[in-house]
């Protein structure tokens, strides 16, 4: 297979789509995929669950033809072409609900972005993702934060410093303000699974 991907994105693909299994198994319907850079992951999950139909996104357009790249090879039919999606955008959620033609999505994902974009994306995430999911829906978040104001593991640490360095607004999240905007948003944090390397699966449900 000579479609991009990253050696991160091999090593927890199988992790997560384990951490995802419980889930996904026994659903129906579409998945958003939010932040899906090369789209390994995409193609994993749509393989991994053919019942669900995954419409995988990235405000990259490097990272969209590589995304259509791996479903142009593997042909999957229930992976849809990468849109455009930036969690800053104001109407981010507005403008896939129009692309969808109204539909509501079963689950919303969105694997290793918190820490890698400006904090307005974690709040444009977690205000506004409950709009366009079905009653029940799953939101799931992984990635490595802190947890009420502590890292996880020194390696997270040094981790935060090197992100911080390359650009001031990035950086772990805590989870306790993860779940303060979730509130506000509709979400309730129903589980937290640790996962290797010292991230974290988040699952928020709609209240
Ligand atoms: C570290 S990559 C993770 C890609 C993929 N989810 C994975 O785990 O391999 C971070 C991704 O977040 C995307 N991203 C950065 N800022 C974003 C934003 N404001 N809204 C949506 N996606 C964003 C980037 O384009 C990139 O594809």
């Amino acid at each position: 297979m000579n479609c991009p991907s990253t050696p991160a994105g091999e090593r927890n693909k199988k992790p997560i789509t384990e951490a995802l299994h419980p889930v996904f198994s026994s659903s129906t319907g579409d998945v958003l995929e939010i932040g899906a850079g090369l789209g390994q992951h995409a193609a994993a999950f749509a393989i991994a669950f053919p019942e669900l139909n995954f419409w995988p996104t990235d405000p990259s357009s490097y990272h969209r033809a590589s995304i259509d790249s791996w479903q142009q090879t593997l042909a999957l039919p229930n992976l849809q072409p990468a849109r455009s999606l930036d969690l800053r955008s104001a109407n981010w959620h507005t403008k896939i609900a129009k692309a969808v033609h109204g539909k509501k999505f079963s689950a919303i994902i969105c694997i290793n972005v918190l820490h890698i974009s400006p904090f307005a994306a974690t709040e444009g995430l977690l205000f506004h993702a409950g709009a366009l999911l079905k009653p029940g829906g799953l939101l799931y978040v992984y990635g490595p934060f802190k947890l009420n104001g502590t890292h996880t593991a020194p390696s997270n640490n040094d981790f935060d410093i090197y992100l911080r360095k390359r650009n001031p607004e990035w950086g772990l999240r805590d989870i306790s303000s993860l779940k303060k905007i979730a509130g506000s948003g509709g979400f309730c944090l129903t589980q937290v699974k640790h996962m290797p390397a010292n991230n974290l699966s988040l699952f928020f449900t709609v209240i």
